[in-house]
């Protein structure tokens, strides 16, 4: 297949570049952030919502909807694309991460994953092909190999196996895609080996995928071991394809990592910070249930103009949040979405227009500044 990516330009000052991606939903502008809609929903928003918040692709779960509805069900209502109502593009996670996350019920061999269902106890089970069938059934636009992610800490041998069973996983999913025009990107593991991640993506790039991704970070390292890794993996992948951060991060981690050279993310942080009254913003964070907004009347970010900081006062957003109204919940979120996508569309712009380490520093100040 033809490479979906497009290069458009890259910092003269550090490894950031501006792209694009094509999928059979539509083209993606990178750097871009992916809110998760986990049970084929964003939550507390609607498509029309997340689409008029500037996002252009979404990010869905296999495993979720492995478990419930099951991809059977969606197919037969079109896909997950009609199945919610959203017709822009579509990455599915693969369920590696989850049955990481899960680990206890989990028994991993060469075959796939067997686990319990965390919804009524079943047994189930995924393999590398049947990761990629439940995808496409799924209507994936973008599809992620099944891979396994590797604990932090985790000792050598133990990363390096995990490591040979992902490329092995690897090469069986790219080997049973059966439908045209989706994309199937590769998942790099290695843990914080650096020449783990090297032979990984080496085994990948052998393989041939349509875009590469780094899994296995944001697992409890230290900030600055995930951003090394990132930077030397990154370095090392192949400029001609998109490079997607996977589960990463805060605003703060996304501005590293477009800094070192990555194209895509995403992260449950901006939805689920919001239905926890965590608002982020230009200034830092701000924590809405703090004493001292009781009588706010600025907005939550003042130098933003989404609906929420449109309409809606500190000291208001604080009431619904401690009264525990459903609204709380969607105010918060559209804020915490147009901060997102405003930060990847503000970071696109300092590229194109190659002035990326100046939007660096005055980030850095501005968010240190609170
Ligand atoms: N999401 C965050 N990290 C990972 C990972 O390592 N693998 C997969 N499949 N999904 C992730
Ligand atoms: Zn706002």
């Amino acid at each position: 297949m033809s490479n979906p990516f497009t290069l458009l330009s890259s910092s003269s000052q550090c490894a950031a570049r501006r792209g694009e991606l094509r999928t059979l939903h539509g083209t993606v502008q990178t750097p871009v952030f992916m809110p998760v809609g986990t049970q084929a929903t964003v939550k507390g928003v609607t498509p029309e919502q997340v689409r008029e918040l500037g996002a252009e692709i979404i990010l869905g779960n296999t495993y979720h909807l492995y478990l419930r509805p099951g991809h059977e069900l969606i197919k037969k209502f079109g896909g997950l694309h009609r199945f919610m109502n959203w017709s822009g593009p579509i990455l599915t996670d693969s369920g590696g991460f989850q049955i990481f996350s899960l680990q206890q019920l989990a028994k991993i061999t060469e075959e796939g994953a067997a686990f319990k269902s965390h919804i009524d106890g079943s047994s189930l089970f995924l393999s590398p092909e049947s990761a990629v069938a439940v995808q496409e059934d799924l209507g994936a636009d973008i599809m992620m190999c099944l891979d396994t992610c590797i604990p932090y800490p985790a000792d050598y041998r133990q990363a390096e196996e995990a490591t040979e069973l992902t490329s092995r996983w690897a090469a069986r999913c790219r080997a049973s895609q059966r439908v045209d025009g989706r994309l199937l990107f590769g998942i790099i593991q290695g843990g914080m080996y650096h020449d783990l991640r090297l032979r990984s993506l080496a085994a990948l790039q052998e393989i041939g995928f349509d875009g590469y991704a780094i899994g296995g970070l944001s697992v409890g390292e230290p900030e600055e071991l995930m951003y090394e890794i990132c930077e030397a993996t990154a370095a090392a992948m192949p400029a001609a394809r998109a490079r997607y951060l996977m589960g990463v991060g805060t605003p703060r981690n996304l501005v590293e990592a477009v800094y070192r050279g990555i194209d895509m993310f995403d992260c449950v942080m901006p939805t689920r910070n919001a239905r926890n009254g965590m608002l982020f913003t230009s200034r830092g964070r701000l924590v809405i249930k703090n004493a001292r907004y009781q009588d706010d009347p600025r907005p939550p970010d003042e130098e933003c103009g989404c609906y929420t900081c449109r309409h809606y006062s500190r000291a208001y957003l604080r009431h619904l949040y401690q009264a525990r109204e459903i609204m709380a919940s969607v105010l918060m979120t559209i804020h915490n979405l147009s901060y997102y996508t405003g930060l990847m569309a503000a970071m696109r712009r300092a590229i194109e227009e190659d002035r990326f380490l100046e939007f660096y520093r005055d980030f850095n100040n501005a968010t240190n500044a609170a």
